[in-house]
């Protein structure tokens, strides 16, 4: 059964470790996200953004593959199914289709509307058990055609936001999605540090893991981050491994062009991603 991400990341916060989010693309992602979450013995964040969403059939479709794999697979550990960077009407499709989490990405409106607009999504997620991630300071790289800037979370607007009841914090620390370009300057870590002083307890969720060094993320695990983000890592060792099948001419060898086996070294790919990354964040054994 699907659960909200609310309790795994307060124990995450509270142990010193943060949970991966990891983002599905289809039905070979997820498989292999959930085996390497069962066989690790760790929680796991499915992340679906919306453009995702729509690529598998819609969110409904989402909801119903991977609450089948729970079963089917006899997963045990505790899975969120949580929207990534949704619009406020994305959020409540999500809710409505069966997702046990949302984001709610507000970052680009001014503060005022932000804060508003998550107060709803709060109380829409509150009578059905659905964990609410916010975002103050939008992170920069391009997602799904949208690109941010980059920015640092003002710590003061994090506190208004954090205030409202969400259960996670998405603030920009001078990180961003996609790969890092050379001359990037790393996170900020006095405005983490000023983040986490104005919001508490507050579980924070650094967003764009792919490429930030293992230092790096742990010392923001020091300083209050308890999810950390990973999509284009998977994306990008699914492909090599794809890209080395074919060199080798694997598809012309017998059945080798049927798709499940053009498929199967991206997934033991992303299943090597994946348990790297729990191994970097702390969560392996945390279930
Ligand atoms: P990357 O694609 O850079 O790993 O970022 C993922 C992310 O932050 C999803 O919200």
């Amino acid at each position: 059964m699907l659960v909200n991400a609310k309790e795994m990341l307060l124990t995450a916060r509270k142990e010193g470790y943060a949970v991966g989010q990891f983002n599905i693309n289809n039905l070979e992602w997820t498989k292999a996200i959930l085996e390497t979450a069962q066989e690790n013995n760790s929680p796991v964040i499915l992340g679906v953004s919306a453009g995702a969403g729509k690529y598998m059939g819609g969110f409904k479709v989402v909801v119903g593959m991977v609450n089948g794999m729970l079963e089917a697979m006899n997963i045990t550990v505790p899975v969120a199914l949580h929207l990534d960077h949704g619009t406020y009407e994305q959020a409540i499709e999500c809710m409505e289709a069966g997702f046990s989490s949302v984001m709610f990405d507000g970052s680009h409106y001014e503060i005022d509307e932000n804060v508003s607009k998550t107060k709803e999504i709060i109380a829409l997620a509150a009578k059905q058990d659905i964990s609410v991630e916010a975002e103050v300071g939008s992170i920069g790289g391009e997602e799904d055609g949208v690109t941010g800037t980059g920015e640092v979370a003002d710590a003061a607007e994090c506190k208004l936001i954090a205030d409202l009841g969400v259960d996670m914090l998405a603030a920009g620390i001078g990180n961003i999605h996609g790969q890092y370009p050379e001359n990037w300057q790393g996170l900020s870590f006095d405005a983490l540090a000023a983040i986490q002083g104005s919001t508490g307890g507050m579980p924070l969720v650094l967003h764009g893991g792919t490429g930030i060094p293992a230092e790096m993320v742990q010392k923001a695990i020091s300083l209050g981050v308890s999810k950390v983000n990973v999509n284009t890592e998977c994306q990008l060792t699914f492909t090599a491994a794809t890209r080395i099948y074919f060199e080798e001419g694997k598809d012309k060898v017998g059945k080798g062009f049927d798709p499940r086996k053009v498929l199967a070294p991206g997934v033991v790919a992303i299943k090597e991603t994946v348990k790297e990354k729990m191994e970097m964040f702390g969560s392996i054994n945390k279930a």
